[in-house]
């Protein structure tokens, strides 16, 4: 069986953040979801993370995901992990983890189960030019003889290039043993998880490293900077594995897409657009520049023009915006056309119709073929409730219309433009409703003259 305890009961006090830090996100997604999303792709079983600072807020935000332990007060990483007491007498191999190492991949988790079954602890460790404050795995004649904290470091001790990345392998029941002989006699006066390569030694059981070829997928987070760096990682990453899928990205650098987001053949993703949550784009879409989607299903020969889709569906052969925005379940069927200011909430937009102007349209109902002209409004809600708005097939709703819901226009109906509408229009008819324009002869000329003199008189 495979296990792993994710660390995340620290504060993160150099975030400078009431964030607890392992909530922080990376491409949209926190850090300990993208480290428990990739423990169980490495098929972790059992995984168990260990919270305290901010609990409430974390177990909330991995609810379902994950089990939790409880560990307060936190008195280190080795008191971290005692507290997934639910794992102590399983046979198996257990991951530890860092909650503020983001950007692990899925083969690396792999190789460290894969190690752990030749050895009682792994230590995943890398080289790096500049080893700042990391802690040091000290090696003699290829051997790990032990990691020393930075604060606890020798002049020589911190010349060692070799660190500690905070991800394990253990033989699970020897963690637990082992973790029992801990003391916090070092310059922090906390339990170090560390001093377990010591203690292994002690009595016999063995202790091998694997080494992270690249050093910054082990990259810890632990203030802003860092957390930049760490997502400048992991969108790399997405990007490449997509470009090499066919997804053409103007320039990756400035595209931002969610490890669930999927795509078809043919998708141009210009700078600056933003696909998170569970997205979907067919074939041959196109998304120009500061398009934000969220949870959306864009189908086949679309276009996006730099508008916001969340929690909604484009169809096939549609065009959207520049600057519409659609939301909250609304559904736009195949070759349509949602243009400039136009905000959908909760809609259902049938096949060939178009709404290109100025317009919102909400909990409502669109049959097909149906012409919205400009700045047309349903008034859904009268301050207390939300009501529904029914327009039928070939129905044209003239420019500047109020429809006043609830409320029907019928199939091939007309609402006269400048109307607002308080009552349903029957299939075929027009309805108009506004004041019948008077016509006051020569009025027009006497009432500019009257302003252009008093304009004048005031020079
Ligand atoms: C730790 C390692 C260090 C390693 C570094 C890599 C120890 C003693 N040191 O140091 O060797 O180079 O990670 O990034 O393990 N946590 C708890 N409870 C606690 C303390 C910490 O859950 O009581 C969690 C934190 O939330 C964090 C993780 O453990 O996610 C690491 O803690 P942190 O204080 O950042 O350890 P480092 O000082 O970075
Ligand atoms: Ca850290």
């Amino acid at each position: 069986m495979k296990y792993a305890i994710v660390m995340a009961a620290g504060k993160g006090t150099r975030m400078h953040s009431e964030v607890p830090k392992v909530l922080h996100q990376v491409c949209n997604q926190s850090m300990a979801e993208l480290i428990i999303r990739n423990l169980k792709k490495a098929n972790a079983e059992r995984i168990v993370t260990v919270v305290g600072y901010g609990h409430e807020q974390v177990e909330k935000a991995l609810e379902g995901k994950c089990e939790f332990a409880l560990q307060e007060p936190q008195l280190g990483t080795g008191h971290a992990v005692m507290q997934a007491k639910q794992l102590e007498d399983l046979d198996g191999i257990t991951l530890v983890v860092n909650g503020d190492c983001p950007c692990v991949q899925t083969e690396t988790f792999e190789k460290l189960y894969q190690a752990a079954e030749h050895s009682d602890m792994v230590v995943l460790t890398t080289t790096l030019e500049d080893p700042k404050s990391y802690g040091r795995v000290v090696i003699e004649n290829g051997k790990v003889k032990k990691i020393v904290e930075y604060k606890d470091c020798n002049e020589e001790e911190k010349k060692i290039r070799t660190i500690n990345t905070g991800i394990y392998a253990f033989q699970n029941k020897k963690l637990f043993a082992g973790l029992k002989k801990l003391t916090n006699n070092n310059a922090q006066k906390e339990y170090y998880i560390t001093d377990l390569v010591e203690i292994f030694l002690a009595q016999n059981d063995s202790v091998s490293v694997v080494e992270a070829e690249d050093a910054n997928e082990v990259q810890g987070v632990n203030d802003a900077y860092e957390l930049s760096l760490a997502n400048a990682y992991v969108r790399n990453k997405i990007n490449i594995a997509l470009m090499k899928q066919g997804v053409t990205m103007i320039d990756p650098n400035t595209t931002y897409v969610g490890v669930d987001v999927e795509f078809g053949h043919d998708v141009v993703l210009y700078p600056n657009v933003y696909l998170y949550g569970k997205t979907k784009i067919g074939n041959h879409t196109t998304i120009t520049p500061q398009s934000y989607l969220v949870n959306a299903e864009v189908g086949d020969y679309c276009t996006i023009s730099s508008s916001e889709i969340t929690d909604s569906v484009v169809k096939n052969h549609c065009q959207i915006g520049p600057y519409a925005h659609l939301r909250n379940g609304s559904v736009v069927d195949d070759y349509n056309r949602i243009g400039n200011f136009v905000e959908f909430k909760n809609t259902k937009f049938g096949v060939d119709s178009r709404c290109a102007h100025l317009t919102y349209l909400g909990d409502s109902d669109i049959g097909s073929k149906v012409n919205i002209g400009c700045g047309v409004v349903t008034v859904n809600y009268d301050g207390a409730n939300k009501y529904h708005t029914v327009v039928k097939d070939g129905a044209f709703i003239g420019s500047n219309c109020n429809l006043i819901a609830p409320v029907t226009v019928g199939e091939n109906a007309v609402a006269a433009a400048g109307s607002t509408i308080t009552e349903d229009i029957p299939d075929t008819d027009m309805g108009i409703g506004r004041v019948r324009q008077v016509n006051k002869s020569g009025y027009g000329k006497y009432y500019l003259e009257r302003n252009r003199a008093k304009k004048a008189a005031k020079k």
